[in-house]
């Protein structure tokens, strides 16, 4: 449908409670990247909502179609996906019997002109406290810590906020958060208080492969100052350096060797699944998912 055309009621609870959750996919030309690995982390956000809605494997192909129609499928796009509980008068417990979920999904193309600049030259980051909630491991449409943090960095020409919760720099407002201390790559674990990032999990994955190591630990803002790599990590920043946080020089206030063969190796992944039949890549048998 036309944007335009679309309706969707002021009784959605996606409107009324944020009761919803969403994706966001990244297109590279031929290539819908790891598709499966985004609808298992909605399943999951829906298992622990329980929404009446769970089997979401339709969506990828829908993602395509939708590349295909709006001419995108020879350029860098964003696939944008959001599931809400559904329409009903406004009440806190869940309707009962339980509406239609609204399901929405929109393309757009990404301009990558401005993230391609951030990767080169690294991003200024901030801390901020981490108010937000219990349960980030579900992306849910809840996102305003994420908006104050965001904007708070606007206002200090910073590009990322990473919140810091009991000490710990556990993630950015949109990104994974990772530091390099004594050549290791180290990131907070998965947990209940960080969202599971496909690219943080893509990007342990070629650190495997390159043979740097890894640490599942949490970063502590006490050590920071002894790291000589700061890095975000995320579906539209990919890899991008940490210049300075808190307009402290991180390392030699340039990009770090790490952050840059991670993302030198990105490119090339990137490359390589390319090159598998455009519609039909190994992401839809489930390998590399
Ligand atoms: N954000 N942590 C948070 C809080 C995020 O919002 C995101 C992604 C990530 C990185 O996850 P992934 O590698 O799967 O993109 C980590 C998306 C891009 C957004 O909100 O626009």
């Amino acid at each position: 449908m036309e944007k335009e055309e679309i309706r969707i009621s002021p009784d959605d609870r996606g409107f009324l409670f944020s009761d919803g959750l969403y994706e966001v996919i990244r297109y590279y030309p031929g290539l819908l990247f790891r598709p499966d690995a985004h609808i298992r982390r909605l399943q999951h956000g829906a298992d622990h909502l329980r929404l009446a809605c769970r089997d979401f494997s339709h969506l990828a192909p829908i993602a395509r179609d939708l590349i295909r129609r709006n001419n995108l499928a020879d350029r860098d796009a964003l696939v944008y996906i959001q599931v809400t509980r559904g329409t009903a008068p406004r009440n806190h417990a869940f309707p009962d019997p339980a509406p239609e979920p609204t399901v929405y999904m929109c393309v757009s193309p990404f301009e990558s002109a401005v993230k391609d600049r951030q990767r080169r030259t690294g991003i200024h980051a901030i801390t901020v406290p981490d108010i937000r909630w219990a349960r980030c491991d579900m992306k849910t449409t809840g996102l305003t810590a994420n908006v104050l943090a965001s904007q708070q960095a606007a206002e200090k020409n910073a590009q990322e906020a990473i919140f810091v919760r009991d000490g710990v720099l556990m993630e950015g407002t949109h990104s994974s958060f990772m530091a390099v201390f004594d050549n290791t790559v180290t990131t907070a674990p998965l947990s209940n208080y960080i969202l599971g990032g496909i690219t943080r999990e893509t990007v342990l994955d070629l650190c495997r492969e390159l043979n740097i190591p890894t640490s599942l630990e949490p970063v502590h803002e006490s050590r920071i100052h002894l790291a000589s790599e700061l890095m975000i990590t995320g579906t539209t920043t990919e890899i991008t350096p940490i210049v300075t946080l808190n307009t402290t020089p991180v390392g030699t206030g340039t990009p770090g060797p790490v952050a840059q063969s991670l993302q030198a190796a990105f490119c090339a992944k990137i490359q390589q699944m390319q090159k598998q039949p455009p519609w039909f890549s190994p992401v839809e048998k489930g390998e590399n998912a």
